[in-house]
């Protein structure tokens, strides 16, 4: 692909507006030295104003979702993607999330630009290990743990049932839950479902990979043994 489609598909202007910023000599070499829109440069020797370009396609990202952000792009409140720099919303291919946290759910949410990538984490065939830390309203009853790791659970207005899920008490109104499926408002509805109403939600880690000192709001881009640590085994409910 031409350099200048590819700069382009980044998000960093249209083609004609990288063309000009080729014709400026903003787009450089790691030396200093202007490149041209013709040029074969490898990705990561290529410079505009001076710094590195953002990662190509095949991009994973993961941030701390704070709490009052909404996935959809669409939205007209604020949106997750409004943490990152604002040309990663112009990225060809585009970069979604995967799969989505409520408003009112913090934590560990990823993104990719990977279709195939999105739909092996999100497939419940998969089994990648979603763990939740909730604070409830009431105090456990004491057979939720078995119901929700029955494998035969229903919720309201869906056909098949729930697979099974691990329940981890931490407190009497404080639990961890570990989901191999992501339906829409499981958790709160899992709960709901059990006569009691979930007050704080945090997705503190999807597979082994954990969030890992970054704050409400940050995010950074994933390697590919991050990646690999979202298919591997949460770590225990002790750690
Ligand atoms: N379950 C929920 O209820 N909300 C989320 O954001 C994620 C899982």
């Amino acid at each position: 692909m031409k350099l200048v489609k590819r700069i382009a598909n980044l998000g960093y202007g249209s083609r004609k507006e990288v063309a000009l910023m080729f014709r400026e000599g903003r787009i450089t070499d790691p030396d200093g030295e202007v490149l041209y829109a013709d040029d074969q440069v490898p990705h990561e020797r290529i410079r505009i104003d001076g710094e590195p370009l953002d990662p190509p396609p095949g991009l994973v990202l993961m941030m701390n979702k704070p709490l009052g952000a909404t996935c959809s792009r669409k939205d007209a409140g604020r949106v997750v993607y409004d943490l990152l720099p604002p040309r990663y919303r112009l990225r060809d291919p585009a970069l979604s999330t995967v799969g989505r946290l409520d408003r009112d759910t913090s934590g560990l949410l990823l993104f990719t630009d990977d279709g195939a990538l999105l739909h092996r984490i999100i497939s419940p065939r998969s089994r990648v290990a979603k763990v939740y830390e909730a604070t409830l309203a009431q105090d456990l009853r004491g057979d939720e743990g078995a119901l929700f790791a029955s494998g035969t659970m229903m919720l309201e207005s869906e056909k098949e049932p729930l697979e099974p899920a691990a329940l981890d008490v931490l407190a009497p109104r404080r639990v961890r839950l570990t989901l191999t499926e992501g339906r829409y408002h499981q958790v709160r509805r899992m709960f709901a479902a059990v006569g009691n109403h979930v007050e704080t939600l945090a997705r503190i880690s999807v597979g082994a990979l954990t969030m890992d000192g970054l704050g409400p709001g940050q995010w950074r881009a994933l390697n590919a043994a991050d990646v690999a640590q979202v298919f591997s085994a949460p770590p225990p409910a002790d750690a």
